[in-house]
């Protein structure tokens, strides 16, 4: 591949952006009080993140990623910044672009791009595409931009948050086997019409071989959340994944605390910052109680609201009633809730004629990976009717005004106000996790990288350069990685370990250093 100069390249839709740029980053501001504001919040985490810096002392002078080019598709905050900085540091070729259109911190972005060592005259760090509050259409022309290397090339590997890094190489690739033309009118969502309007103009200016160029280069990705790590099981079973995976999810030290810790802290400093509103004694309602769901619950009840929870699986909604929560349904509770929030990774949770319902001012959140769980679009289709309007109270905080119902103030219409546009919300209207956890997830996620780099193929071909071999897999890492991160986390809490004797070792049949339990313990 090669790219074209930027003066041939057309626009991408509105975004007054070359489709193919030669631009070396794309943030929102390098001046040297956001770079330095950035640089000095990296390394405050730095201490809070005793996992990066081990394997950063670890394997820094070895440098396991050399070679490795890297394309990372994960919100681009501090925390990220200092993933990015690891793997660089053990020697990879890395570029960056946020999973989500509102979760990137602006300095966070700015430091990367300069790099520990660069200034702003001459930048020196990573190339990132990312900036709070892209549209849609630039939040996958940066992926593009992410996904090219300045001569050419594609990565060698996938970092990927939610799989649209993935999604794009395999509809891409897909599309020109099929010897179909990317159609944006057959879309069935606005952001699958952008999704098919890039691969159209890629495919009108590039021809047909551009991600069939690309592909079979790719050695694997790391994924990193509940529902990427769906998407590529699957692919799996359908037979389409085009190459390995590590499932960085499911280790125990992500989805047990990044998921449940990590929303316990990060659900209400969202709702805080977005709304300023007493959380204590009102009424919230979390819908799914799965990893993420019970840590938003903790997060509520922390704040003392009554909080109560909808599930469709058994053994969770019983789970919940042994917490002492209500286990309820939507349609039943509606109108009497003043806090929703999302959390199930599934599809159309609460719709428009939910909120038609909603108490005045209920506040409406989704901490779920995508945007659908909120149905924006159906609110969208009343807006244009003039059913509702919709009034900025802030970024990332709209009321929704409805003209027709009559249970708001004086008998009139009711407001609701919804946050970061039903994207999730701790990454929206806060700044996602704080660093200690992420650290555990990006430990896991360097360790997956590393793992990748060194023996990919042991999981499966890509089935592009080796169709004949075996069937890409998606797997997890080895239990004794997963006690190795949490073990690096210990001494920040000044955790003392008990060792056991070779005799209780025996008896309880594990060995001295671990692994401690077997593989179906759930923890
Ligand atoms: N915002 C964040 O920081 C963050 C962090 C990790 C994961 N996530 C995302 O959050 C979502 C949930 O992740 P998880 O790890 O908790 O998944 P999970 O599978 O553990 O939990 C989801 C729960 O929702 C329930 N559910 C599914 N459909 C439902 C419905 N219609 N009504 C009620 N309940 C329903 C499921 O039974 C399950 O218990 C995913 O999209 C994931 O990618 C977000």
């Amino acid at each position: 591949m090669s790219v074209a100069p930027l003066s041939s390249s057309p626009a991408f839709l509105n975004t007054g952006l070359p489709l193919f740029s030669d631009l070396a980053y794309k943030v929102r501001d390098l001046s040297a009080d956001t770079v330095r504001f950035g640089r000095k919040e990296l390394d405050l985490a730095l201490v809070e993140m005793p996992g990066l810096a081990s394997l950063r002392e670890e394997f820094g002078a070895s440098k396991p990623l050399s070679g490795a080019k890297i394309m990372g598709s994960l919100h681009m905050t501090i925390q990220t910044a200092a993933l990015i900085e690891t793997l660089v540091e053990l020697g990879a070729d890395v570029r960056w672009v946020s999973c989500n259109i509102f979760s990137t911190q602006d300095h966070a972005a700015a430091a990367t791009v300069v790099g520990p060592k660069g200034t702003v005259e001459a930048p020196a760090g990573v190339p990132v595409y990312a900036w709070k509050g892209e549209t849609l259409e630039e939040y996958w022309w940066c992926t593009l931009q992410a996904l090219i290397w300045p001569d050419g090339s594609g990565p060698n590997l996938i970092l990927d948050d939610g799989g649209d890094a993935t999604l794009l190489v395999h509809l891409g690739y897909e599309l020109e086997r099929d010897g179909l033309m990317p159609d944006p009118s057959k879309a069935g969502s606005h952001e699958e019409s952008i999704i098919l309007s890039l691969l159209r103009e890629i495919r009108q200016v590039r021809g047909d071989r551009f991600w069939h160029a690309m592909a079979p280069h790719i050695r694997g990705v790391s994924e990193e959340t509940t529902t990427g790590v769906h998407r590529l099981y699957e692919r799996q079973q359908k037979g389409t994944l085009l190459f390995p995976a590590i499932n960085v999810n499911d280790s125990v030290t992500k989805s047990k605390f990044d998921n449940v810790y990590g929303c316990r802290h990060s659900l209400v400093d969202a709702i805080m910052r977005a709304t300023d509103t007493l959380i204590s004694g009102k009424r919230a309602l979390i819908c799914g109680f799965g990893d993420v769901g019970k840590g938003s619950v903790d997060s509520l009840r922390g704040q003392y609201a009554r909080v109560a929870v909808t599930e469709i699986d058994p053994i969770c909604a019983l789970q919940a009633c042994m917490m002492g929560l209500d286990v309820v349904r939507l349609d039943d509770v509606v109108g009497n809730v003043d806090i929703f929030v999302t959390a199930t990774g599934n599809r159309d949770i609460i719709k428009a004629e939910h909120m038609l319902r909603m108490k005045h001012n209920a506040i409406v959140c989704n901490i779920g990976h995508f945007d659908n769980e909120i149905d924006i679009a159906g609110l969208d289709a009343l807006r244009a009717t003039g059913a509702v309007e919709k009034i900025e109270i802030k970024p990332q905080v709209h009321e929704w005004r409805f003209r027709d119902t009559t249970h708001g103030p004086k008998g009139g219409g009711h407001s609701i106000i919804i946050l970061a546009e039903g994207r999730l919300v701790n990454l929206g209207c806060a700044t996602g996790h704080p660093s200690l956890v992420m650290s555990a997830s990006f430990t896991n996620q360097t360790i997956a990288q590393i793992e990748l780099h060194k023996a990919a193929e042991s999981y499966g071909d890509n089935m592009l350069a080796r169709p004949s071999g075996t069937a890409p897999q998606v797997v997890t890492l080895p239990k004794h990685l997963d006690e190795k991160v949490a073990r690096l986390h210990l001494e920040k809490f000044g955790a003392e370990l008990t060792v056991l004797s070779k005799d209780q070792a025996d008896y309880i049949g594990v060995p001295v250093q671990g692994p401690f339990k077997a593989e179906h313990y759930r923890y």
